[in-house]
């Protein structure tokens, strides 16, 4: 099959429609099997609770072409486990593994034409999305529900692309409770977080670094992302806190760390302010990130520069990208039996 011509190698993160989407939905306590759809609108009604009450949750993973032309794909389970998860959390009929799977499988082989190809630097992000529909003006669960999964191919999520530096900043704004949302994939989560990420635009970052909202001391995630340290004496650092997303890019990032880098691995809470001396390098990772190396954050209206002063990635992010890139395109062997292939036929 024919690839769409586009110039894959300028792609941005944003939405570009793509031939077909899958969905599904739940009425009278059991989900449909499931269908590829041309139509990129949802016609739900005005009273839904997905418009109200933000009843509704959504994934974010991607494919990628290796070079013998397969597809595949990276942990996938683990994203349809999340939204399980979350959907149980919003009192949502969760969809079954098998059926987010089935969505996911779907949508990307009837979208092949759409997936950039190897080398090109961009890949295939698909959207899994788990809305409350049909009239339902009172404060209740939905009574019908619809998922669907959607895909587009996208570049970089930072601009400029590749493995850059980023800039995070700490706004006067909280993300998540810690007996809140923040582990779940909750849209409601995302539109608070606006007026954070554009603080922190003002303020000369590209995105908002949260702290613990109980005592705004110990260190949550970014605005999309969550928050990887290289600090002194070989040890790799990740937040531990309630009310961060359980990133599949983090956890899949902390086994490599443990395996190939030899590093001491540490998932504890992290006092900012007074660790800062022992932090040698910082990103962000998520599956729209990747890795994206920290130079400098801004605490207390202060900018604090990590590695090389903020100029140049360090070593240790760097060979973590280099690693979980290779692996998620197929470039070396897989010995986590992490990736998927994606069957075409
Ligand atoms: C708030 C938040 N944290 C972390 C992540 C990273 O999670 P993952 O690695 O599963 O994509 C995301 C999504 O990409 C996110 O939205």
């Amino acid at each position: 099959m024919e690839k769409k011509d586009l110039d894959w190698g300028s792609l941005g993160f944003d939405y570009i429609k793509a031939d077909y989407r899958f969905a599904a939905a739940w009425t009278d306590g059991k989900w449909s099997d499931g269908e590829l759809l041309k139509d990129e609108y949802i016609k739900i009604h005005e009273g839904s609770p997905a418009l109200h009450y933000a009843q509704q949750c959504f994934e974010g993973l991607k494919a990628q072409t290796a070079k013998d032309g397969s597809v595949l794909l990276f942990r996938p389970e683990l994203n349809a486990e999340r939204m399980y998860m979350t959907a149980e959390r919003l009192m949502m009929p969760p969809v079954p593994i098998d059926l987010f799977m089935k969505g996911v499988e779907e949508a990307v082989r009837a979208n092949y034409a759409w997936i950039p190809p190897f080398g090109s630097g961009a890949s295939l992000y698909i959207r899994p999305l788990l809305i409350g529909v049909g009239e339902n003006m009172g404060l209740k669960p939905a009574k019908q529900y619809n998922f669907r999964v959607i895909v587009s191919p996208v570049g970089p999520y930072y601009k400029g692309g590749g493995v850059q530096l980023i800039s995070l900043a700490v706004t006067d704004f909280d993300r998540a409770a810690p007996m809140g949302t923040g582990k779940f994939k909750a849209g409601a989560n995302y539109a608070g977080g606006l007026l954070s990420t554009q603080t922190a635009k003002d303020m000369g970052a590209n995105e908002a670094l949260y702290l613990d909202s109980a005592h705004r001391k110990y260190l949550d995630e970014a605005g999309s992302a969550n928050i990887l340290l290289a600090m002194t004496n070989n040890r790799f650092v990740t937040p531990k806190s309630a009310a961060i997303l359980p990133s599949v890019t983090r956890r899949s990032i902390m086994t490599i760390a443990k395996e190939e880098l030899k590093m001491t691995i540490e998932e504890r809470p992290v006092a900012l302010r007074e660790e800062l001396a022992e932090i040698e390098e910082m990103a962000a990772c998520g599956t729209a990130a990747v890795i994206s190396p920290v130079g400098k954050i801004n605490v207390d209206n202060q900018w604090h520069k990590f590695y090389a002063d903020g100029e140049q990635v360090g070593p240790v992010m760097q060979k973590l990208y280099d690693s979980l890139t290779q692996l998620q395109k197929g470039e070396k062997a897989d010995p986590y039996g992490w990736v998927k292939k994606v069957n075409l036929d």
